[in-house]
């Protein structure tokens, strides 16, 4: 009788520490369509809307953000031909592309990007469904606040790709590539740029560490011995550590066999890095330097993108991002190469200022301004768009 009493006991005592820890994080619960003047803007009002250091960990770039801000600054160096005797209706503009077999409505994707939880309560279902809305992909990351098969439920049917973060541990790899081929991810990102963390001094500052779990990890702790931090209570670099850091093109293969899926290798900034991973087996580069969070003396991923492209040479679709903020950038990195375009912060700050449908609005401002961009470029579709000719100061100083 006594130690029934005392294990009821100590499951309520440990049921309330669970509650008072899961209380401990107040994300955001907000729902509906939000107003956006224009995505930078989005910025301040999530500032003041989240917890000092979840703020700075999603904001944040390395060191002294050179790389943050030149990936967005890059961009006013290109400049497009204003064009207007196309005979081009508004209303004919057309945003429709594929990527990898998938339809989309509009060459913008999301860029995978851990803990969603941080953003809002609903994290990662939120985002996927906001993204299904748009006609497009979501995509989980292997840090993310939910697990494959959440997202995989929340919008059933819809596309959806899980990037991975492989770990030292094989088992784990197995583990969760086998879960993204169970659950129907249509892909799986390969990100490469992440060998150790990028000096993020918002981080340091602050001291954050994550106060919500990694949902995958969790699960293979639950099943495996593995003894790896699982997350809450971490830093990013504590759990960068233990990701593996010495890649080379065998892992590329590695992954294509063992999940059966398509492979994007994320995190090519350099043409030999490309020519590699494609020889290796890769169905997709996806050039990007990580936001900015990680090499901070890195080129804008604007200026390197042409010479990858170059290299590339058609031989599989390229995935840009890293500083997109504006229609007009979706329009210069497809003209430069690129088959569709990713963005990353700025879905978050969606996805806390209105979950799902704060998710959905982001993509729509950016397909308007993009719209706006295409019908003053004189440029009807995508494929226009990639065939249009962009200028520099050098253009005309010949
Ligand atoms: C980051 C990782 C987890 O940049 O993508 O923090």
């Amino acid at each position: 009788m006594k130690s029934k009493i005392l294990k009821t006991t100590a499951i309520a005592m440990a049921l309330s520490v669970g509650v008072a820890q899961a209380a401990e994080y107040k994300a955001s619960n907000a729902e509906g369509p939000i107003k956006i003047v224009n995505l930078k803007a989005m910025e301040a009002q999530v500032q003041a809307n989240m917890e000092k250091g979840a703020f700075g960990y999603i904001r944040g770039g390395a060191e002294d953000e050179n790389n943050l801000r030149s990936n967005t600054t890059a961009f006013d160096k290109k400049y497009i031909m204003p064009r207007s005797l196309q005979g081009i209706e508004f209303s004919d503009l057309d945003l429709k592309t594929e990527f990898l077999g998938i339809k989309l409505d509009t060459p913008i994707i999301q860029a995978p990007m851990a803990a969603q939880g941080l953003a809002h309560q609903q994290g990662e279902v939120a985002t996927a469904r906001g993204m299904a809305k748009a006609g497009s992909v979501f995509s989980l990351s292997t840090y993310g606040n939910k697990t494959i098969k959440e997202v995989a439920d929340a919008q059933p049917g819809y596309p959806f790709f899980f990037q991975l973060y492989m770990s030292k541990n094989d088992a784990f790899n197995e583990y969760i590539l086998s879960q993204a081929k169970q659950y129907g991810a249509k892909g799986i990102i390969m990100t490469i740029d992440s060998s150790v963390g990028g000096y993020r001094e918002d981080d340091v500052k602050n001291n954050f560490q994550f106060p919500l779990g990694f949902a995958n990890l969790e699960a293979f702790a639950k099943i495996s011995d593995d003894k790896s931090k699982t997350g809450k209570g971490a830093g990013i670099s504590e759990i960068y550590a233990q990701a593996k850091q010495a890649f080379t093109p065998a892992d590329i293969q590695y992954v294509k066999k063992m999940s059966g899926l398509p492979v994007i290798v994320k995190g090519i900034e350099s043409p030999e890095d490309a020519d590699t991973a494609i020889k290796a087996g890769a169905d997709a580069i996806w050039v990007s330097n990580h936001g900015g969070r990680q090499l901070d003396s890195a080129p804008a991923t604007i200026d390197v993108l042409p010479a990858i492209a170059k290299v590339v040479n058609k031989r599989v679709p390229i995935v840009f991002d890293s500083g997109v903020r504006r229609g007009s950038h979706v329009f210069k990195a497809l003209a430069s190469g690129a088959d569709v375009v990713a963005v990353g912060r700025p879905i978050l700050y969606g996805l806390n200022l209105g979950g799902a449908e704060g998710v959905n609005s982001v993509i729509q401002h950016l397909n308007k301004e993009l719209k706006i961009n295409m019908m003053l470029g004189g440029a009807k579709t995508v494929k226009d768009i990639q065939a249009t000719q962009l200028y520099t100061d050098a253009s005309f100083n010949q």
